[in-house]
Protein backbone atom coordinates (compact mmCIF):
# COMPACT_ATOMS: atom_id res chain seq x y z
CA UNK A 1 0.00 0.00 0.00
CA UNK A 2 1.11 3.90 -0.67
CA UNK A 3 0.72 3.96 3.13
CA UNK A 4 -0.20 7.61 4.92
CA UNK A 5 0.78 10.90 3.37
CA UNK A 6 -0.05 14.22 4.46
CA UNK A 7 -3.19 14.96 3.57
CA UNK A 8 -4.50 11.29 5.23
CA UNK A 9 -4.29 7.82 4.79
CA UNK A 10 -4.48 5.27 1.63
CA UNK A 11 -5.69 2.61 2.65
CA UNK A 12 -7.65 2.55 5.99
CA UNK A 13 -9.13 -1.08 8.18
CA UNK A 14 -12.02 0.31 10.15
CA UNK A 15 -12.59 -2.87 12.69
CA UNK A 16 -13.95 -2.71 16.15
CA UNK A 17 -11.05 -3.70 18.08
CA UNK A 18 -7.46 -2.25 17.32
CA UNK A 19 -4.79 -4.87 16.48
CA UNK A 20 -3.73 -4.16 20.32
CA UNK A 21 -5.51 -4.06 23.28
CA UNK A 22 -4.66 -1.71 26.12
CA UNK A 23 -4.57 -3.56 29.57
CA UNK A 24 -4.67 -1.52 33.09
CA UNK A 25 -2.77 -3.49 35.29
CA UNK A 26 -3.80 -3.92 39.49
CA UNK A 27 -0.70 -1.16 40.04
CA UNK A 28 -2.40 1.39 37.64
CA UNK A 29 -0.18 1.31 35.06
CA UNK A 30 -1.08 0.09 31.49
CA UNK A 31 0.18 -1.67 28.51
CA UNK A 32 -0.86 -2.75 25.50
CA UNK A 33 -1.05 -6.61 24.37
CA UNK A 34 -2.61 -8.44 21.48
CA UNK A 35 -6.01 -8.62 20.51
CA UNK A 36 -8.19 -11.51 20.99
CA UNK A 37 -9.74 -13.68 18.23
CA UNK A 38 -9.62 -14.63 13.85
CA UNK A 39 -10.12 -10.93 12.92
CA UNK A 40 -6.93 -9.90 14.08
CA UNK A 41 -5.03 -12.93 13.68
CA UNK A 42 -5.51 -12.77 9.71
CA UNK A 43 -5.28 -9.13 9.26
CA UNK A 44 -2.49 -7.67 11.49
CA UNK A 45 0.25 -9.90 9.13
CA UNK A 46 -1.26 -8.49 6.33
CA UNK A 47 -1.38 -5.19 6.89
CA UNK A 48 2.24 -5.01 8.76
CA UNK A 49 3.40 -5.63 5.58
CA UNK A 50 1.18 -3.21 4.04
CA UNK A 51 1.40 0.23 5.80
CA UNK A 52 -2.15 2.27 6.31
CA UNK A 53 -4.04 3.07 9.39
CA UNK A 54 -6.37 0.91 11.57
CA UNK A 55 -9.48 2.39 13.18
CA UNK A 56 -10.48 0.69 16.27
CA UNK A 57 -11.71 0.34 19.62
CA UNK A 58 -8.87 0.35 22.14
CA UNK A 59 -10.78 -2.67 24.16
CA UNK A 60 -11.20 -1.57 28.00
CA UNK A 61 -14.14 1.56 28.45
CA UNK A 62 -13.15 5.84 28.83
CA UNK A 63 -9.95 5.01 27.18
CA UNK A 64 -8.37 8.64 25.93
CA UNK A 65 -5.24 7.55 23.42
CA UNK A 66 -4.35 9.47 20.74
CA UNK A 67 -3.72 8.20 17.35
CA UNK A 68 -0.11 6.47 17.42
CA UNK A 69 2.12 4.89 15.05
CA UNK A 70 3.31 0.83 15.84
CA UNK A 71 5.31 -1.27 13.69
CA UNK A 72 4.16 1.23 10.40
CA UNK A 73 0.87 1.01 11.46
CA UNK A 74 -1.06 4.53 12.20
CA UNK A 75 -3.48 3.40 15.14
CA UNK A 76 -6.55 5.43 15.57
CA UNK A 77 -8.12 4.76 18.82
CA UNK A 78 -12.07 5.00 18.67
CA UNK A 79 -13.64 6.19 22.52
CA UNK A 80 -16.19 3.87 23.85
CA UNK A 81 -17.84 4.81 27.25
CA UNK A 82 -18.82 2.47 30.08
CA UNK A 83 -21.99 2.63 28.88
CA UNK A 84 -21.47 2.15 25.08
CA UNK A 85 -19.26 -1.20 25.73
CA UNK A 86 -22.38 -2.86 27.59
CA UNK A 87 -25.32 -2.01 24.96
CA UNK A 88 -22.98 -1.55 21.86
CA UNK A 89 -20.72 -4.35 22.33
CA UNK A 90 -21.28 -6.69 24.95
CA UNK A 91 -25.49 -6.14 23.87
CA UNK A 92 -26.40 -5.45 20.34
CA UNK A 93 -23.21 -6.78 19.20
CA UNK A 94 -22.27 -9.78 20.86
CA UNK A 95 -26.28 -10.61 22.66
CA UNK A 96 -28.14 -9.72 19.39
CA UNK A 97 -25.98 -10.18 16.64
CA UNK A 98 -23.57 -12.59 17.38
CA UNK A 99 -26.18 -15.21 18.35
CA UNK A 100 -28.40 -14.26 15.70
CA UNK A 101 -25.99 -14.60 12.63
CA UNK A 102 -24.61 -18.18 14.61
CA UNK A 103 -27.96 -19.86 13.87
CA UNK A 104 -29.61 -18.78 17.36
CA UNK A 105 -27.57 -21.26 18.90
CA UNK A 106 -28.39 -19.13 21.71
CA UNK A 107 -31.62 -16.95 21.74
CA UNK A 108 -30.85 -13.32 20.52
CA UNK A 109 -32.53 -10.47 22.91
CA UNK A 110 -33.99 -7.22 20.80
CA UNK A 111 -33.66 -3.95 23.03
CA UNK A 112 -34.24 -0.55 21.30
CA UNK A 113 -31.49 0.76 23.68
CA UNK A 114 -28.89 -1.42 22.30
CA UNK A 115 -29.96 -0.64 18.86
CA UNK A 116 -29.47 3.08 19.47
CA UNK A 117 -26.36 2.49 20.84
CA UNK A 118 -24.85 0.52 17.88
CA UNK A 119 -26.14 3.25 15.73
CA UNK A 120 -24.24 6.10 17.36
CA UNK A 121 -21.21 4.28 17.82
CA UNK A 122 -21.27 2.79 14.21
CA UNK A 123 -21.60 6.51 13.42
CA UNK A 124 -18.82 7.33 15.44
CA UNK A 125 -16.57 5.03 13.60
CA UNK A 126 -17.74 6.46 10.62
CA UNK A 127 -17.03 10.09 11.57
CA UNK A 128 -13.35 8.95 12.42
CA UNK A 129 -12.64 7.30 9.08
CA UNK A 130 -13.96 10.40 7.17
CA UNK A 131 -11.37 12.61 8.86
CA UNK A 132 -8.39 10.17 8.41
CA UNK A 133 -9.18 8.85 4.80
CA UNK A 134 -7.50 10.99 2.14
CA UNK A 135 -8.92 11.85 -0.90
CA UNK A 136 -9.95 8.86 -2.78
CA UNK A 137 -8.39 6.43 -0.23
CA UNK A 138 -9.98 2.55 0.03
CA UNK A 139 -11.34 1.85 3.32
CA UNK A 140 -12.13 -1.57 4.64
CA UNK A 141 -14.86 -2.19 6.99
CA UNK A 142 -14.48 -5.11 8.87
CA UNK A 143 -17.54 -7.59 10.46
CA UNK A 144 -20.83 -7.38 11.85
CA UNK A 145 -20.15 -4.77 14.75
CA UNK A 146 -20.01 -1.96 11.72
CA UNK A 147 -23.00 -3.11 9.38
CA UNK A 148 -23.66 0.55 9.39
CA UNK A 149 -20.42 2.15 8.55
CA UNK A 150 -20.22 1.64 5.08
CA UNK A 151 -23.27 4.05 4.46
CA UNK A 152 -22.47 6.91 7.06
CA UNK A 153 -19.10 6.69 5.40
CA UNK A 154 -20.38 7.04 2.15
CA UNK A 155 -23.00 9.96 3.23
CA UNK A 156 -19.64 12.28 4.33
CA UNK A 157 -17.18 10.83 2.07
CA UNK A 158 -18.83 9.57 -1.57
CA UNK A 159 -14.91 9.76 -3.08
CA UNK A 160 -13.91 6.76 -0.89
CA UNK A 161 -13.83 3.42 -2.31
CA UNK A 162 -15.31 1.03 0.65
CA UNK A 163 -15.42 -2.55 0.99
CA UNK A 164 -17.21 -4.60 3.86
CA UNK A 165 -16.35 -8.26 4.69
CA UNK A 166 -18.18 -9.63 7.50
CA UNK A 167 -16.11 -12.22 9.36
CA UNK A 168 -19.19 -14.32 11.12
CA UNK A 169 -21.64 -16.46 9.09
CA UNK A 170 -24.25 -14.55 7.42
CA UNK A 171 -27.64 -16.17 8.68
CA UNK A 172 -30.91 -17.98 6.65
CA UNK A 173 -32.89 -15.39 5.34
CA UNK A 174 -35.68 -16.75 8.13
CA UNK A 175 -33.61 -16.07 10.49
CA UNK A 176 -32.40 -12.30 9.78
CA UNK A 177 -36.03 -11.60 9.16
CA UNK A 178 -36.44 -11.84 13.17
CA UNK A 179 -34.48 -8.59 13.45
CA UNK A 180 -36.53 -5.15 14.18
CA UNK A 181 -34.05 -3.37 12.31
CA UNK A 182 -33.24 -5.83 9.36
CA UNK A 183 -33.99 -3.24 6.66
CA UNK A 184 -31.41 -0.44 8.41
CA UNK A 185 -28.66 -3.44 8.49
CA UNK A 186 -29.13 -3.62 4.74
CA UNK A 187 -28.69 -0.20 3.73
CA UNK A 188 -26.05 -0.17 5.92
CA UNK A 189 -24.03 -2.65 3.95
CA UNK A 190 -25.00 -1.38 0.57
CA UNK A 191 -23.32 1.74 1.36
CA UNK A 192 -20.07 -0.45 0.37
CA UNK A 193 -18.77 -0.84 -3.49
CA UNK A 194 -17.84 -4.41 -2.59
CA UNK A 195 -19.79 -6.61 0.19
CA UNK A 196 -17.81 -9.73 1.39
CA UNK A 197 -18.79 -13.12 3.20
CA UNK A 198 -16.92 -16.29 3.29
CA UNK A 199 -19.31 -18.65 1.85
CA UNK A 200 -21.22 -18.36 -1.45
CA UNK A 201 -24.63 -18.62 0.68
CA UNK A 202 -24.12 -15.61 3.05
CA UNK A 203 -23.18 -13.60 -0.08
CA UNK A 204 -26.80 -15.52 -1.89
CA UNK A 205 -28.82 -14.58 1.49
CA UNK A 206 -27.61 -11.10 1.45
CA UNK A 207 -28.63 -10.79 -1.93
CA UNK A 208 -32.12 -12.41 -1.70
CA UNK A 209 -32.87 -9.27 1.32
CA UNK A 210 -31.74 -6.24 -0.90
CA UNK A 211 -34.24 -7.30 -3.24
CA UNK A 212 -37.04 -8.12 -0.25
CA UNK A 213 -36.51 -5.84 1.92
CA UNK A 214 -34.98 -2.76 -0.16
CA UNK A 215 -36.87 -3.57 -3.08
CA UNK A 216 -33.72 -3.86 -5.05
CA UNK A 217 -33.12 -6.22 -9.08
CA UNK A 218 -29.82 -8.07 -8.01
CA UNK A 219 -28.50 -10.27 -10.32
CA UNK A 220 -30.02 -14.08 -10.10
CA UNK A 221 -26.67 -16.34 -10.76
CA UNK A 222 -25.20 -18.64 -8.32
CA UNK A 223 -21.69 -16.64 -6.49
CA UNK A 224 -19.02 -18.16 -6.83
CA UNK A 225 -15.45 -18.93 -4.40
CA UNK A 226 -13.91 -15.57 -5.30
CA UNK A 227 -15.01 -15.49 -8.69
CA UNK A 228 -18.57 -14.11 -10.34
CA UNK A 229 -19.60 -11.74 -7.31
CA UNK A 230 -23.64 -10.60 -7.54
CA UNK A 231 -24.32 -7.25 -8.45
CA UNK A 232 -26.68 -4.72 -7.44
CA UNK A 233 -27.54 -1.98 -8.68
CA UNK A 234 -28.05 0.98 -6.14
CA UNK A 235 -29.37 4.29 -7.74
CA UNK A 236 -26.19 5.25 -9.49
CA UNK A 237 -23.79 2.67 -7.98
CA UNK A 238 -22.64 -0.72 -8.68
CA UNK A 239 -22.65 -2.52 -5.08
CA UNK A 240 -20.89 -5.93 -5.63
CA UNK A 241 -21.35 -9.09 -3.71
CA UNK A 242 -19.04 -11.95 -3.59
CA UNK A 243 -17.54 -14.88 -1.25
CA UNK A 244 -13.90 -14.63 -0.15
CA UNK A 245 -13.10 -17.25 2.60
CA UNK A 246 -10.40 -15.70 4.82
CA UNK A 247 -7.27 -17.70 6.06
CA UNK A 248 -3.91 -17.72 7.88
CA UNK A 249 -0.50 -16.81 7.39
CA UNK A 250 0.38 -20.03 6.47
CA UNK A 251 3.91 -19.97 5.49
CA UNK A 252 4.43 -17.66 8.73
CA UNK A 253 3.62 -20.16 10.71
CA UNK A 254 5.14 -22.94 8.97
CA UNK A 255 8.32 -21.16 9.37
CA UNK A 256 7.01 -20.62 13.08
CA UNK A 257 6.95 -24.54 13.73
CA UNK A 258 10.17 -25.71 11.97
CA UNK A 259 11.74 -23.98 14.58
CA UNK A 260 14.23 -25.66 17.05
CA UNK A 261 13.15 -24.05 19.84
CA UNK A 262 9.51 -24.97 19.11
CA UNK A 263 10.02 -28.24 18.13
CA UNK A 264 11.76 -28.35 21.86
CA UNK A 265 8.88 -27.09 23.63
CA UNK A 266 6.36 -29.49 21.47
CA UNK A 267 9.28 -32.29 22.86
CA UNK A 268 8.98 -30.61 27.01
CA UNK A 269 5.29 -29.91 26.43
CA UNK A 270 4.39 -33.83 25.85
CA UNK A 271 6.75 -35.24 28.70
CA UNK A 272 5.25 -32.84 30.55
CA UNK A 273 1.87 -34.14 30.16
CA UNK A 274 3.40 -37.81 30.83
CA UNK A 275 4.29 -38.52 27.49
CA UNK A 276 0.60 -40.15 26.75
CA UNK A 277 0.38 -41.95 24.01
CA UNK A 278 -2.16 -39.52 21.98
CA UNK A 279 -2.59 -36.01 23.07
CA UNK A 280 -6.18 -34.06 21.75
CA UNK A 281 -5.51 -30.56 21.51
CA UNK A 282 -8.89 -27.60 21.46
CA UNK A 283 -7.95 -24.03 21.26
CA UNK A 284 -10.82 -21.29 20.88
CA UNK A 285 -11.93 -18.31 22.29
CA UNK A 286 -14.22 -19.73 25.27
CA UNK A 287 -17.52 -18.96 23.40
CA UNK A 288 -20.52 -21.27 23.10
CA UNK A 289 -20.51 -21.61 18.98
CA UNK A 290 -17.21 -23.13 19.70
CA UNK A 291 -18.68 -26.85 20.78
CA UNK A 292 -16.00 -27.27 23.38
CA UNK A 293 -18.61 -28.85 25.24
CA UNK A 294 -19.09 -31.49 22.71
CA UNK A 295 -15.77 -32.68 22.27
CA UNK A 296 -15.85 -33.52 26.07
CA UNK A 297 -18.71 -35.08 26.03
CA UNK A 298 -17.50 -37.13 23.77
CA UNK A 299 -14.28 -37.70 25.05
CA UNK A 300 -16.11 -38.21 28.72
CA UNK A 301 -18.18 -41.29 26.91
CA UNK A 302 -15.31 -42.56 24.60
CA UNK A 303 -13.77 -43.08 28.56
CA UNK A 304 -16.99 -44.77 29.93
CA UNK A 305 -17.56 -46.99 27.18
CA UNK A 306 -13.93 -48.48 27.61
CA UNK A 307 -13.17 -47.38 23.63
CA UNK A 308 -10.08 -44.99 25.14
CA UNK A 309 -8.01 -45.58 28.01
CA UNK A 310 -7.16 -42.85 30.42
CA UNK A 311 -3.50 -44.07 30.77
CA UNK A 312 -3.15 -43.57 27.26
CA UNK A 313 -4.49 -40.14 26.36
CA UNK A 314 -4.43 -36.30 27.49
CA UNK A 315 -6.54 -33.71 26.06
CA UNK A 316 -5.56 -30.06 26.01
CA UNK A 317 -7.98 -27.43 26.02
CA UNK A 318 -6.68 -24.06 25.41
CA UNK A 319 -9.71 -21.50 26.33
CA UNK A 320 -8.99 -17.63 25.83
CA UNK A 321 -11.03 -15.64 28.32
CA UNK A 322 -14.02 -13.86 25.98
CA UNK A 323 -17.03 -11.75 26.74
CA UNK A 324 -16.84 -12.52 30.08
CA UNK A 325 -19.55 -9.92 31.25
CA UNK A 326 -22.19 -11.82 28.20
CA UNK A 327 -24.93 -14.18 30.33
CA UNK A 328 -24.76 -16.99 27.84
CA UNK A 329 -20.86 -16.44 28.19
CA UNK A 330 -20.96 -16.93 31.74
CA UNK A 331 -23.59 -19.82 32.02
CA UNK A 332 -21.37 -21.59 28.95
CA UNK A 333 -17.89 -20.94 31.20
CA UNK A 334 -19.54 -22.69 34.08
CA UNK A 335 -20.98 -26.11 32.05
CA UNK A 336 -17.52 -26.55 31.05
CA UNK A 337 -15.54 -26.52 33.90
CA UNK A 338 -18.20 -28.81 35.08
CA UNK A 339 -17.33 -31.36 32.58
CA UNK A 340 -13.86 -30.76 33.28
CA UNK A 341 -13.67 -31.36 36.38
CA UNK A 342 -16.39 -34.62 36.07
CA UNK A 343 -14.33 -36.08 33.24
CA UNK A 344 -11.10 -35.84 35.41
CA UNK A 345 -13.43 -36.75 38.97
CA UNK A 346 -13.99 -39.84 37.23
CA UNK A 347 -10.64 -40.95 35.20
CA UNK A 348 -7.60 -38.95 36.36
CA UNK A 349 -5.15 -40.35 38.68
CA UNK A 350 -2.25 -37.77 41.28
CA UNK A 351 -0.64 -36.14 39.09
CA UNK A 352 -2.44 -37.21 35.93
CA UNK A 353 -5.46 -35.48 35.06
CA UNK A 354 -6.87 -36.48 31.26
CA UNK A 355 -8.07 -32.99 30.55
CA UNK A 356 -5.92 -30.13 31.21
CA UNK A 357 -8.12 -26.86 30.92
CA UNK A 358 -6.15 -23.54 30.58
CA UNK A 359 -8.22 -20.67 30.59
CA UNK A 360 -5.73 -18.29 29.55
CA UNK A 361 -4.28 -17.24 26.26
CA UNK A 362 -1.00 -18.33 24.73
CA UNK A 363 1.86 -16.85 22.25
CA UNK A 364 2.18 -17.72 18.52
CA UNK A 365 5.13 -19.70 19.79
CA UNK A 366 4.09 -21.47 22.33
CA UNK A 367 0.81 -22.12 19.99
CA UNK A 368 3.04 -23.69 17.62
CA UNK A 369 4.15 -25.80 20.05
CA UNK A 370 0.46 -27.02 21.58
CA UNK A 371 -0.37 -27.88 17.79
CA UNK A 372 3.17 -29.37 16.81
CA UNK A 373 2.87 -31.88 19.99
CA UNK A 374 -0.62 -32.75 19.06
CA UNK A 375 -1.68 -36.01 17.54
CA UNK A 376 -5.72 -34.82 17.17
CA UNK A 377 -6.71 -31.54 16.76
CA UNK A 378 -10.42 -31.16 17.52
CA UNK A 379 -12.68 -28.49 16.37
CA UNK A 380 -15.96 -28.80 16.86
CA UNK A 381 -17.76 -25.53 16.45
CA UNK A 382 -21.82 -25.73 16.02
CA UNK A 383 -21.63 -22.57 13.48
CA UNK A 384 -18.49 -20.48 13.02
CA UNK A 385 -18.01 -18.24 10.32
CA UNK A 386 -14.78 -19.92 8.75
CA UNK A 387 -12.10 -21.01 11.94
CA UNK A 388 -8.84 -20.04 11.72
CA UNK A 389 -7.31 -22.54 13.96
CA UNK A 390 -7.86 -25.70 12.33
CA UNK A 391 -5.95 -24.06 9.64
CA UNK A 392 -3.46 -23.16 11.73
CA UNK A 393 -2.61 -26.53 12.77
CA UNK A 394 -2.38 -27.61 9.38
CA UNK A 395 -0.23 -25.02 8.90
CA UNK A 396 2.51 -25.82 11.56
CA UNK A 397 2.31 -29.74 10.67
CA UNK A 398 4.97 -29.78 8.11
CA UNK A 399 5.65 -33.43 9.28
CA UNK A 400 2.44 -34.73 7.93
CA UNK A 401 2.11 -35.59 11.71
CA UNK A 402 -1.80 -35.13 13.10
CA UNK A 403 -5.41 -35.53 12.20
CA UNK A 404 -7.80 -33.13 12.32
CA UNK A 405 -11.85 -33.51 13.67
CA UNK A 406 -13.46 -30.69 11.77
CA UNK A 407 -17.03 -29.54 12.59
CA UNK A 408 -19.47 -29.45 9.08
CA UNK A 409 -20.75 -26.57 10.32
CA UNK A 410 -17.16 -24.07 10.15
CA UNK A 411 -16.70 -22.30 6.97
CA UNK A 412 -13.36 -23.91 6.88
CA UNK A 413 -14.88 -27.70 6.20
CA UNK A 414 -15.61 -26.67 2.72
CA UNK A 415 -11.78 -26.12 2.14
CA UNK A 416 -10.48 -28.97 4.44
CA UNK A 417 -12.24 -31.70 2.65
CA UNK A 418 -9.47 -34.51 4.36
CA UNK A 419 -10.67 -33.86 7.73
CA UNK A 420 -12.48 -36.19 9.77
CA UNK A 421 -15.49 -33.98 9.32
CA UNK A 422 -18.46 -34.24 11.96
CA UNK A 423 -21.88 -33.14 12.84
CA UNK A 424 -21.34 -31.69 16.29
CA UNK A 425 -24.85 -32.77 16.94
CA UNK A 426 -24.34 -36.18 16.26
CA UNK A 427 -22.28 -37.16 19.67
CA UNK A 428 -21.71 -41.21 17.93
CA UNK A 429 -20.72 -39.28 14.99
CA UNK A 430 -18.25 -37.17 16.46
CA UNK A 431 -16.89 -40.65 18.82
CA UNK A 432 -16.26 -42.31 16.24
CA UNK A 433 -14.49 -39.71 14.18
CA UNK A 434 -12.26 -39.21 17.48
CA UNK A 435 -11.22 -42.48 18.01
CA UNK A 436 -10.67 -43.07 14.10
CA UNK A 437 -8.47 -39.83 14.31
CA UNK A 438 -6.28 -41.33 17.23
CA UNK A 439 -5.93 -44.65 15.69
CA UNK A 440 -5.22 -43.62 12.31
CA UNK A 441 -2.95 -45.96 9.90
CA UNK A 442 0.61 -43.37 9.92
CA UNK A 443 0.46 -43.75 6.28
CA UNK A 444 -3.19 -42.49 5.66
CA UNK A 445 -3.17 -39.97 8.26
CA UNK A 446 0.05 -38.42 5.88
CA UNK A 447 -1.87 -38.73 2.78
CA UNK A 448 -4.99 -36.38 4.35
CA UNK A 449 -2.23 -34.18 5.82
CA UNK A 450 -0.83 -33.43 2.41
CA UNK A 451 -3.87 -32.98 0.99
CA UNK A 452 -4.97 -30.83 3.84
CA UNK A 453 -1.51 -28.79 3.31
CA UNK A 454 -1.77 -28.22 0.03
CA UNK A 455 -5.08 -26.13 0.30
CA UNK A 456 -4.48 -24.37 3.26
CA UNK A 457 -0.16 -22.96 2.27
CA UNK A 458 -2.01 -22.30 -1.88
CA UNK A 459 -4.33 -20.13 -0.06
CA UNK A 460 -3.03 -17.91 2.62
CA UNK A 461 -4.33 -14.57 4.11
CA UNK A 462 -2.45 -12.49 1.48
CA UNK A 463 -4.42 -14.40 -1.42
CA UNK A 464 -7.62 -13.75 0.72
CA UNK A 465 -6.47 -9.96 0.86
CA UNK A 466 -5.48 -9.64 -2.56
CA UNK A 467 -8.23 -11.40 -4.42
CA UNK A 468 -10.69 -9.17 -2.04
CA UNK A 469 -8.97 -5.67 -2.62
CA UNK A 470 -9.05 -6.59 -6.38
CA UNK A 471 -12.88 -7.27 -6.54
CA UNK A 472 -12.98 -3.67 -4.66
CA UNK A 473 -11.20 -2.37 -7.84
CA UNK A 474 -8.96 -0.51 -5.66
CA UNK A 475 -5.86 1.71 -7.49
CA UNK A 476 -4.01 1.46 -4.19
CA UNK A 477 -0.58 -1.19 -5.35
CA UNK A 478 -1.12 -4.17 -3.10
P1 LIG B 1 -12.71 -16.40 16.43
O1 LIG B 1 -12.37 -15.32 15.49
O2 LIG B 1 -14.16 -16.66 16.56
O3 LIG B 1 -12.06 -16.24 17.77
P2 LIG B 1 -10.94 -18.19 14.87
O4 LIG B 1 -10.69 -19.65 14.97
O5 LIG B 1 -11.23 -17.74 13.49
O6 LIG B 1 -12.12 -17.82 15.87
O7 LIG B 1 -9.68 -17.39 15.37
C1 LIG B 1 -9.20 -17.52 16.68
C2 LIG B 1 -7.78 -17.02 16.75
O8 LIG B 1 -7.43 -16.85 18.11
C3 LIG B 1 -6.79 -17.98 16.15
O9 LIG B 1 -5.73 -17.27 15.55
C4 LIG B 1 -6.29 -18.76 17.38
O10 LIG B 1 -5.00 -19.29 17.26
C5 LIG B 1 -6.34 -17.71 18.45
N1 LIG B 1 -6.60 -18.32 19.76
C6 LIG B 1 -7.73 -18.86 20.21
N2 LIG B 1 -7.59 -19.33 21.47
C7 LIG B 1 -6.32 -19.08 21.82
C8 LIG B 1 -5.56 -19.30 23.00
N3 LIG B 1 -6.09 -19.88 24.11
N4 LIG B 1 -4.29 -18.88 23.01
C9 LIG B 1 -3.75 -18.28 21.92
N5 LIG B 1 -4.41 -18.05 20.78
C10 LIG B 1 -5.69 -18.43 20.73
O1 LIG C 1 -14.51 -13.08 14.09
C1 LIG C 1 -15.39 -12.77 15.07
C2 LIG C 1 -14.89 -11.79 16.13
O2 LIG C 1 -15.92 -11.18 16.79
C3 LIG C 1 -14.02 -10.70 15.61
O3 LIG C 1 -14.70 -9.56 15.16
C4 LIG C 1 -13.16 -10.44 16.80
O4 LIG C 1 -11.88 -10.06 16.46
C5 LIG C 1 -13.08 -11.78 17.50
O5 LIG C 1 -14.19 -12.49 17.12
C6 LIG C 1 -12.92 -11.63 18.99
O6 LIG C 1 -14.06 -11.13 19.61
P1 LIG C 1 -14.04 -9.89 20.59
O7 LIG C 1 -13.47 -8.73 19.83
O8 LIG C 1 -15.46 -9.71 20.98
O9 LIG C 1 -13.16 -10.27 21.73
Amino acid sequence: MSGIGENGADFLVVANRLPVDLERLPDGTQRWKHSPGGLVSALEPFLRTHSGAWIGWPGVADAEVEAFEEAGLQLHPVRLSADEVQDYYEGFSNGTLWPLYHDVVAPPAFHRHWWNAYTRVNQRFADATAKVAAQGATVWVQDYQLQLVPAMLREQRPDLKIGFFLHIPFPPVELFMQLPWRTEIIRGLLGADLVGFHRPGGAQNFLWLARRLVGLEPSRGAVGVRTRPGVVQVGDRTVRVGAFPISIDSAGLDALARKKDVQARAKQIRSDLGNPKKILLGVDRLDYTKGIDVRLRALHELLENGRIDPEDVAMVQLATPSRERVEHYKQMRGDIEQIVGRINGEFARVGRPVVHYLHQSVDREELAAFMSAADVMVVTPVRDGMNLVCKEYVATRYDLGGSLVLSEFAGAAAELTSAYLVNPHDLDGVKNALESALTIDPAEGRRRMRALRRQVLTHDVDRWARSFLEALGTQTAI
